[in-house]
């Protein structure tokens, strides 16, 4: 842990009752993520990668541990972590504008800056030019623009990202890869990815979190030490690429 972490987890577990049964979901994970930081969480599938995120965001209580942003314990959903999934939640009956206008319905903010701070994120994210369209006149990599535009606008301490980009095409995926990577570089908001694309960790994070299943815990926590911005082939790349994908499959054949 270091002194300047903006978010802190110590010891945190997280069981579910589920069919008559129990399912330990987490256990014991202590994690941190400095100021700025890019943290992506890989792991295997029902490892516990959302349930984390889902604790950092407020939205889940654990049963054991702590979790803290900003030295602050997290006891709900506040203005200061900004989330976004991989459905992109874009209300179809409202436009691009007013679904990022009601992430800013606690703002005290003036209806003029309001509208600024929507023009200058959807400028960040490339859609100014459809401010006014609906939902269903946007692709699927323009809607997850938009739902990074309203995860961003209130200028969150911590941006948590759920597999974002899953159910987009491989080009629009590696599209929005590299203008998440921009916009981070730009923005310096701390984000947390939750990922199954192993490149998409690596092309993206500072570090790696490798989660193991059953009980959801964290087997490994990598540094990626390669330039930005990140190239898909070069040596470094494709050789962290393949000992993390080993690292997984060794869990998947395990169970
Ligand atoms: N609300 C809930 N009620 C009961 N069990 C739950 C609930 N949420 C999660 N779980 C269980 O906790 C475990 C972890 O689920 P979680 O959704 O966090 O996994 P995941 O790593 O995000 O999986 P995936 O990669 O498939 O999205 C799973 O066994 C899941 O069934
Ligand atoms: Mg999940």
């Amino acid at each position: 842990m270091t002194d300047s972490a903006l978010l802190t987890l110590q010891g945190v577990g997280k069981s579910f009752v589920h069919g008559g049964g129990h399912v330990q979901a987490l256990r014991g994970i202590d994690l941190t993520l400095d100021d700025g930081e890019f943290v992506a969480l890989i792991g295997a599938s029902g490892c516990g990668k959302s349930t984390l995120l889902r604790l950092v965001a407020g939205l889940e209580t654990a049963d054991s541990g702590s979790i803290a942003l900003d030295g602050a314990q997290i006891t709900g959903p506040s203005l200061s972590c900004g989330m976004i999934f991989q459905d992109h939640r874009l209300l179809p009956w409202l436009t691009v504008t007013q679904n990022i206008n009601l992430a800013l319905s606690q703002s005290k903010l003036p209806a003029v800056q309001r509208k600024r701070l929507i023009d200058i994120h959807l400028e960040l994210v490339g859609l100014l030019p459809f401010a006014n369209a609906f939902p269903r006149q946007l692709s699927g990599g323009m809607a997850q623009r938009a739902a990074i535009a309203r995860g961003l606008v209130n200028r969150p301490r911590l941006l948590l990202l759920d597999e974002p980009f899953s159910a987009l095409d491989s080009l629009t995926r590696t599209r929005l890869q590299s203008e998440l990577q921009a916009i981070w570089a730009y923005e310096k908001t701390a984000m947390l990815l939750v990922t199954h694309d192993v490149e998409e960790a690596v092309f993206l994070a500072d570090r790696i979190v490798v989660l193991a299943p059953h009980p959801g815990r964290i087997s490994n926590i990598v540094k990626v030490d390669l330039p930005r911005p990140r190239v898909r082939d070069s040596a470094g790349f494709v050789s962290l690429k393949a000992s993390l994908l080993r690292d997984l499959e060794s869990y998947v054949e395990a169970a």
